[in-house]
């Protein structure tokens, strides 16, 4: 990082400008010894193929290469599988190839007649510039039978993989171009290497279809692209949103009019990975499409996924027949950036308006509308969301002309349902019959409080088990052996990236690799990474003063770490029990039902019952805070 970052020694630490944002009193923080840096100013963080990945724009891969090349360590690759390496050998021909192909439909374009006849002049018509044009490599196939493919043949590229790529077809055993005729949209892969090519007709007719896309082979896997996402990922960032449209075109003529966080999805519905891809660089998904039915069905598939990775979905209805291609052209950019600003609608109540309003009146249907919107609220239950839930749930509730409380309680009857299977593995046998006087009554902030106290306890756990995890915890143990089981549950984890990490870490310890947190840090999913680089300890320096008073005298996190392995245990434990308390005792609050209520009260006694024998076992009965 000191060839990046002017640095000085500070202690352990070395200490410089933070190369991410502008700053004039240095808070960028590098630790040799932890093989980490932290920017205390803008809250950056992560090691050193991140800082490269982040700061030079490198891939993983392209991260490693450079710091292999640049201090001369060989890198050993895995001996690959022969089917693995004629795999990897027959993508990177791929990719070669269409760049090959890339290039001569981009010249074919430009400097053929035909391309400037026919191609050039479709797309100036459209009104796309030479710039953008220029930018997203667009081309031209010419409508000759093999123009390309003879081209390619004698640029020595075989057969087998010309057809693999899509690019040629075989008719009557001669290869033939398969784009012919055709404008040629590059579809680039998320660090802006070529993975294969949408082909559109000129004119459109009924014959043939308007696009022809490259087939699924080792490199073009449509499931895992977007189109315009290599174009897109800065202005993502920066603008902390990302906008989908369905087409090609959509993405080059809002690129053309100055909106550059724009990806396509090429009409289908969202995929897991895309939405991955998405979700790297954002959690603000506003989809783009025209107001037709079909466009609004492909994007409700898929939108589950996007409420439980925590995407913020939102949806704008371009008007009448336009697309955004042609309505921005129509009204202009700034037009169309404030149209997209105030048409912005949540896509959970869009959905809700839309399926209301074809219920029309049956109250069956209605009846299993409201519960399917409550179990849908009762999917965002992480903390950080919980004021987001109580937003829905008013929404809806008036959207739906039902009680909000009423909603309310059926949604906590969901998450309930998926706690419930936590409580009900490691709820002691006998529940001991026991009445409790008086009860606190909860605020809503105090809930929102300790749901968001329930992360600094994950995180905590997570963080003694990658420290301390291989040390000794009895004559039998290991921490982590006698951590894994207790954290098994899914449930006991509201941040599932956490339970990610664990799931890691038992695969790598089952595996007998070094679970530790600085392999994690060298993890190719670096989002993992930075995620176990934000809950270590930054190391500090123990003040001269304080080591030559207390010399010898402060025990160390280290020296305690058996204490700290039981209580990190136990306070999590009961950060998850006291908050099913709370979620038991506001229901119970609400239930008019004698029956019910009963429930709510056995249900309270049993899990008082749970806190006291976890206090029991902590030793003292402060609840850390
Ligand atoms: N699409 C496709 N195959 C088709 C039609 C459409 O793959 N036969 C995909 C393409 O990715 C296309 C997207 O669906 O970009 C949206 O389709 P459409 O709106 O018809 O195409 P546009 O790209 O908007 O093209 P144009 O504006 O030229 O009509
Ligand atoms: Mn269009």
């Amino acid at each position: 990082m000191g060839g990046f970052v002017k640095l000085k020694k500070r202690g352990a630490n070395y200490l410089g400008l933070c190369p991410f944002h502008n700053e004039k009193t240095p808070s960028f923080t590098v630790s040799p010894s932890k093989e980490i840096y932290k920017c205390f100013g803008c809250g950056r963080s992560g090691n050193t193929i991140s800082f490269l990945m982040e700061h030079e724009k490198f891939s993983y891969v392209e991260a490693l290469k450079w710091l292999s090349n640049r201090y001369n360590v060989e890198v050993e690759e895995t001996e690959l599988s022969p089917e693995v390496k004629i795999q990897q050998q027959t993508a990177d021909s791929l990719y070669i190839l269409n760049a090959f192909a890339q290039k001569f439909f981009s010249g074919v374009l430009h400097n053929t007649e035909e391309g400037q006849n026919i191609g050039l002049s479709y797309l100036q018509e459209r009104g796309f510039d030479a710039a953008v044009i220029e930018k997203f490599q667009l081309g031209y196939n010419p409508s000759a039978p093999d123009a390309f493919a003879s081209d390619a043949i004698a640029a020595q590229y075989n057969p087998d993989l010309l057809q693999k790529s899509g690019l040629v077809v075989m008719r009557d055993g001669r290869p033939m171009d398969n784009y012919r005729g055709r404008i040629i949209f590059p579809i680039h892969s998320p660090i802006g290497k070529i993975a294969g090519f949408g082909a559109r007709v000129i004119r459109n007719n009924d014959r043939s279809p308007k696009y022809i896309n490259t087939p699924e082979n080792e490199i073009y896997v449509k499931s895992k692209l977007l189109y315009g996402s290599y174009f897109a990922r800065q202005a993502i960032d920066k603008a902390d949103e990302c906008l989908l449209v369905e087409g090609y075109t959509d993405v080059v003529a809002l690129h053309q009019a100055g909106i550059e966080n724009v990806v396509a999805s090429g009409g289908t519905s969202l995929t897991p990975d895309q939405l991955r891809l998405i979700k790297k660089y954002t959690s603000n998904l506003t989809i783009i499409y025209d107001g037709d039915a079909a466009g609004i069905k492909a994007a409700q598939r898929g939108m589950d996924l996007a409420f439980e990775e925590s995407l913020q979905v939102k949806l704008v209805l371009i008007p009448g027949q336009e697309d955004p291609d042609s309505y921005v052209k129509k009204i202009g950019a700034a037009a169309f950036r404030d149209f997209v600003t105030s048409n912005k609608k949540d896509f959970i109540l869009f959905q809700l308006e839309t399926s209301l309003a074809a219920a029309a009146g049956d109250s069956n249907q209605k009846a299993r509308l409201v519960s399917q919107i409550a179990e849908t609220i009762s999917r965002i239950n992480k903390a950080e969301d919980f004021t987001r839930q109580q937003d829905y749930i008013r929404r809806s509730s008036e959207l739906l002309k039902i009680d909000e409380n009423g909603l309310n309680t059926l949604v906590n009857k969901f998450i309930r349902e998926r706690v419930g299977k936590y409580e009900s593995k490691t709820a002691p046998k006998e529940s001991a019959v026991e009445t409790e006087q008086t009860e606190k009554i909860f605020l809503d902030e105090e809930l929102d409080e300790l749901l968001n106290r329930d992360e600094q306890q994950e995180r905590a756990i997570i963080r003694s088990l990658l420290e301390f995890g291989l040390r000794k915890w009895d004559e039998e143990k290991t921490v982590a052996e006698y951590l894994m089981p207790e954290l098994e549950d899914k449930e006991m984890f509201d941040n599932k990236n956490l339970y990610s990490v664990l799931d890691l870490y038992k695969a790598w310890y089952e595996q007998k690799l070094e679970p530790t947190a600085r392999n994690f840090l060298y993890h190719e999913d670096q989002s993992l990474g930075a995620l176990v680089v934000s809950i270590m300890d930054f190391p500090y320096e123990v003040s001269e003063n304080w080591k030559t008073h207390y010399e010898g005298k402060i025990p160390t996190r280290e020296e305690l770490y058996l204490e700290e392995v039981g209580s990190t245990l136990t306070y999590l434990k009961l950060r998850k029990i006291q908050r099913l308390m709370i979620m038991n005792q506001k229901d119970l609050e609400k239930s008019r039902n004698p029956d019910e209520q009963m429930m709510f009260m056995q249900t309270h006694l049993h899990l008082k019952q749970m806190e006291k024998e976890l206090m029991g076992r902590s030793g003292t009965v402060i609840v850390k805070i």
